[in-house]
C-alpha cells in the first residue's frame, strides 16, 4: 500500500501544529481544512501517525471517492469494494455515516445499506459473514456523503481516539482532552528546551503530555491500534517502528513542575503520570499557586507556565473573577522571566487577569469555545523597574 490519501481528524484550532507534525513525518501534498489536515503517505506513515502523531484524533485512509446518484449505485460499489484485506469474514465491523443532505433517505438507513453490501460480499465469497459491533470493531468505517451525492469512504486505521494515551485511570475535575493539551503545548512552542510548570495541573494531562514531548516518548506506546487487527497487519514493519520510537526517547534536560491545592488531584496526577511512564521526570507538589516557587530561570532560558485554571463557581474557588486577578497578581509579582499561557472559557474573569496579551487562540476544551492567552512576565522589565526605582 503505497501512496495512500489519508486523513486526520483534529479539534478546532489545532490544524495547524498537526500539519507541522505531519510535515515531520513525511506526509506529502499536506492541506488543511476545517478541524482536520490530508495528504499522501505510505503504510508505514500510517502506523507512525498511530504511534507518534501527539495531536490528530483518528488515521482515516481513504479508500474510494466516487459519486452516485442513486442508493442502489452505493451499494453496488460498496459490494465491488474488496474488504477482505481489512476485514476477517468472521470478524466485527461499524459504520458511520455522515450525512448532511437530505439526498438520501437517512443516516440510519445509509448505514443498513452500506453494511449490507459488504457482508453480502462476504456471504458470497466465504460463506460466512462479519457481525456488527458499535463498541469495539475490528474495523471501522467511515462514510461521508455530501449534499450533491459525492460520497467519501474511509476505513479508520486508530481503533480508539488517538487521544485514549491509555494513561488516564481516574480524572479530576474537568479533565482537558490529552490531544488539546498536546497541542496547547505545541502552539506554545514547548519542545522540551526549557523548565515547564503546570501550577494547577488536576488529574495532570498538561504535565504527562510535556513529559511525553520531552523525552520524545511517543504517545501511542502503552495502546494498540485497529490496524493491527487488520489481515494485513504488517508485524513485522510495526515492531520495528515502535523499536525506532522506543530508542529515541531520551531523557529530559529540563525540570517539569506541577501543582494543585487539592491533595487528592495531587494523588490522580501521580497516579496517570506513573501509567504514563514519566513519573520520574515531574516534581509534583501540593501548594496554592500564591504560595507556589518557580523553577529557577535565568536570562539564558526562560521558563513557560502553561495551566487550565477553574473557569466555573462550581470549581469551588468562591469568586472567580477575584480568584483570576489574584492569578495576575501572582504572574506579576513572582513568575518574571516566563511565558504564562492560560486557557479559559470564562472571558470576563479573563481579562481581570490585568497583564497585556500578546497572544490569543481561539480553541475548543470540548463543547465549550475557549481562548488560549499569552502572557510575557519579561525577567528585564522587573530588574528594570526596580532598578528604576532604587
Ligand atoms: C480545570 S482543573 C485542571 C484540569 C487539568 N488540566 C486536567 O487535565 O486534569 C483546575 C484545577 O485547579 C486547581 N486549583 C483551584 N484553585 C487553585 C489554586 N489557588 N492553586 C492551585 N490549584 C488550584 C483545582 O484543584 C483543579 O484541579
Amino acid at each position: 500500500m503505497s501512496d495512500l490519501t489519508l486523513a486526520f481528524p483534529t479539534l478546532a484550532g489545532l490544524e495547524e501544529v498537526l500539519a507541522d507534525e505531519l510535515t515531520d513525518l513525511g506526509l506529502t501534498d499536506v492541506e488543511i481544512g476545517r478541524r482536520v489536515v490530508t495528504g499522501t503517505g505510505d503504510l508505514a506513515l500510517v502506523y507512525r501517525a498511530n504511534l507518534e502523531l501527539r495531536t490528530a484524533l483518528r488515521v482515516l485512509i481513504n479508500i474510494d471517492a466516487f459519486r452516485v446518484d442513486r442508493e442502489q449505485e452505493l451499494y453496488d460499489r460498496l459490494r465491488a469494494t474488496n474488504w477482505r484485506q481489512y476485514l476477517m469474514p468472521e470478524g466485527s465491523l461499524y459504520i458511520s455515516v455522515v450525512d448532511p443532505g437530505a439526498w438520501f433517505r437517512n443516516t440510519h438507513y445509509i448505514a443498513q445499506l452500506a453494511k449490507d453490501a459488504i457482508v453480502d460480499q462476504f456471504r458470497d465469497k466465504y460463506q460466512t459473514r462479519p457481525s456488527v459491533d458499535k463498541g469495539n470493531p475490528d474495523l471501522s468505517i467511515h462514510l461521508r456523503i455530501s449534499g450533491d451525492g459525492n460520497v467519501d469512504l474511509s476505513v479508520d486505521t486508530s481503533g480508539d481516539g488517538l487521544h485514549r494515551r491509555g494513561y488516564r485511570r481516574r480524572t479530576g475535575e474537568a479533565p482537558i482532552n490529552e490531544v488539546l493539551a498536546a497541542g496547547m503545548l505545541r502552539i506554545a512552542g514547548y519542545s522540551g528546551e526549557q523548565p515547564l510548570v503546570d501550577p494547577m495541573c488536576g488529574s495532570g494531562t498538561i504535565l504527562a503530555e510535556a513529559t511525553m514531548i520531552a523525552t520524545n516518548r511517543p504517545p501511542g506506546m502503552n495502546r494498540a491500534f485497529g490496524f493491527q487487527r487488520w489481515p494485513d497487519f504488517d508485524e513485522a514493519q510495526w515492531d520495528s517502528i515502535r523499536k525506532a520510537a522506543s530508542d529515541r526517547i531520551q531523557t529530559a534536560q529540563h525540570p517539569i513542575l506541577g501543582a494543585d491545592i487539592d491533595d487528592s488531584a495531587i494523588a490522580i496526577a501521580r497516579d496517570t503520570l506513573e501509567r504514563a511512564g514519566v513519573l520520574a521526570t515531574v516534581e509534583l507538589r501540593t501548594s496554592p499557586f500564591a504560595e507556589l516557587q518557580p523553577l529557577p530561570v535565568d536570562e539564558t532560558v526562560s521558563g513557560l507556565l502553561i495551566t487550565n485554571p477553574p473557569y466555573e463557581m462550581r470549581m469551588q474557588t468562591g469568586d472567580i473573577v477575584a480568584f483570576y486577578t489574584a492569578i495576575g497578581d501572582t504572574l506579576k509579582q513572582q513568575w518574571a522571566g516566563y511565558t504564562a499561557w492560560l486557557i479559559s472559557a470564562n472571558a470576563q474573569a479573563v481579562k481581570r487577569v490585568g497583564l497585556r496579551t500578546s497572544r490569543k487562540v481561539p480553541l475548543m476544551n470540548g463543547p465549550v469555545e475557549a481562548r488560549f492567552c499569552k502572557y510575557e512576565l519579561y525577567l528585564g522589565t522587573r530588574q528594570q523597574k526596580s532598578s528604576a526605582t532604587d
